[in-house]
């Protein structure tokens, strides 16, 4: 049924690939971390002697710090670790229909939207442990509390927002699957609006796993929306780039729609796989889709609360363009769980497999260098056996030379004293 398109209910999410591979590989630092660590007690633990300096010591002073160092690292992954999520970034033309697009995704009308140019600066929504909702801004690292969406609503459209700066709403992960399931959600202003955009670039992109180019189907790709992608792409490879061709219910009853409709196709490939050269054709085909935001969002408002929107409130072929829509989160899913694990795990694996490499080195080190103080050990102790022997073996010598001559002497002696009275 339409109702439950989207929200996860019945299939595996794609983004489960993402959550056990963190999973997994928060586990595995874990063990190494306390390998460091079993290791780090080790070398403290060696007695001095064994310490030693130079030649004679099981682990030399460098190897010693070496492992102090792994320790440093580790924590230091993990801590990047827990904080890794996948992170969606969504640039348009002013009211082409970013927000609602996010706010469609989240099923929740968290983000403001409106004609004019409502989106005043960066807007991150992120998913949050804690049951109450709350917004951090860049001034201070002091969450504020959201009491309604109308207050927040109210603290977005300041005019004073400064278009760079940056907004993060922590959102209650227990309200949304996919905060649930680690996706970053950041939504901009306008990219018409005077921007710069390699200072955007630079602070809000490097990270991102997946774009979204929310276009308007009433009109074809601008060129201030082509160059953005273009400065994208030459400085991030091979970014994942969709188009989302929104506000497809006001077109759809258009005459001659769907020549219009593959017009913006065979336009939205191009772009994506000669210009761009980020998809080949056949993959570009799959990162285009045609959609209604406002039709999405309404639809799934009205289906949480239970009761099936009123087919007047939508316009014809509604349902289409709403599958049309669940469509595309399949695809945006599988494409950013694959390119995040690819793109953020990678690198800690890396260093992961590194680290352990080193440690075992280190660790081999010690048991090469502890079994040659241990034959020296046993060389010296052999050579301490073979003095006492021959002392033994003296000792006995001399003793029974002693007994002998004590013997002949006792023997003389007698003999002696035997001649003596004989004498007598
Ligand atoms: P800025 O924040 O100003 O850059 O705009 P935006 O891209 O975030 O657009 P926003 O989501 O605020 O939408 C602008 C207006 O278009 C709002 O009134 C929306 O309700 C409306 N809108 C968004 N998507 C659609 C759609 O698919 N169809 C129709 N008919 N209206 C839409
Ligand atoms: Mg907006």
């Amino acid at each position: 049924s339409l109702r439950n398109l989207g929200n996860g209910h019945g299939r595996e999410s794609a983004l489960q690939l993402f959550v056990q591979a963190k999973k997994r590989i928060n586990d595995i630092f874990k063990d190494i971390d306390e390998y460091v660590v079993d290791a780090g007690k080790f070398v403290q633990g060696l007695s001095p002697e064994l310490k030693g300096v130079g030649e004679e010591a099981i682990i030399s002073p460098e190897n010693a710090q070496v492992v102090v160092g792994f320790k440093v690292k580790i924590d230091g992954i993990r801590e990047v670790l827990t904080r890794d999520h996948m992170k969606v970034v969504f640039f348009g033309r002013t009211s082409n229909g970013k927000s609602t697009v996010i706010n469609a995704m989240l099923r929740e009308k968290i983000l403001p939207s409106g004609i004019g140019h409502t989106t005043h600066c960066f807007i991150q929504v992120e998913g949050s442990d804690n049951e109450e909702a709350s917004m951090l801004t860049e001034d201070s690292n002091q969450p504020k509390s959201i009491q309604s969406l109308k207050q927040l609503a109210s603290a977005l459209s300041s005019g004073k927002l400064k278009e760079n700066s940056l907004i993060r709403i922590l959102w209650p992960k227990s309200k949304c699957r996919l905060l649930r399931e680690d996706i970053v959600f950041l939504d901009s202003p306008g990219i018409d609006v005077s921007p710069d955009l390699d200072l955007w670039i630079d602070k809000f992109c490097l990270d991102a796993d997946v774009f979204v180019l929310v276009a308007n189907a009433e009109s074809t790709l601008m060129q201030t929306e082509k160059n953005f992608f273009h400065k994208v792409s030459s400085r991030l490879s091979k970014p994942n780039v969709f188009v989302l061709q929104n506000r497809w219910d006001v077109s759809e009853s258009e005459e001659d729609i769907d020549k219009v409709k593959q017009q913006h196709l065979d336009n939205n490939i191009q772009f994506l796989s000669e210009e761009l050269q980020v998809a080949d054709k056949r993959e570009a085909k799959d990162r285009v889709f045609f959609v209604s935001a406002r039709e999405t969002l309404v639809s799934r408002l009205q289906d949480d609360t239970g009761i099936p929107t009123p087919d007047r409130a939508l316009l014809p072929g509604f349902q289409a363009r709403i599958f049309e829509f669940a469509n595309f989160e399949t695809k945006f899913e599988a494409c950013i769980s694959k390119s995040a694990v690819k793109t953020k795990f990678e690198q800690h694996t890396d260093r992961g497999k590194n680290i352990t490499f080193e440690l075992k080195k280190v660790m081999e080190d010690a048991f090469t260098s502890s079994n040659q103080h241990l034959e020296r050990q046993q060389r010296l102790r052999q050579e301490r056996l073979d003095e006492l022997e021959t002392l033994d073996k003296q000792l006995d010598l001399l003793s029974r030379e002693v007994k002998a001559k004590i013997k002949v002497m006792v023997e003389t002696v007698e003999r002696k004293v035997a001649s003596a009275l004989n004498d007598e």
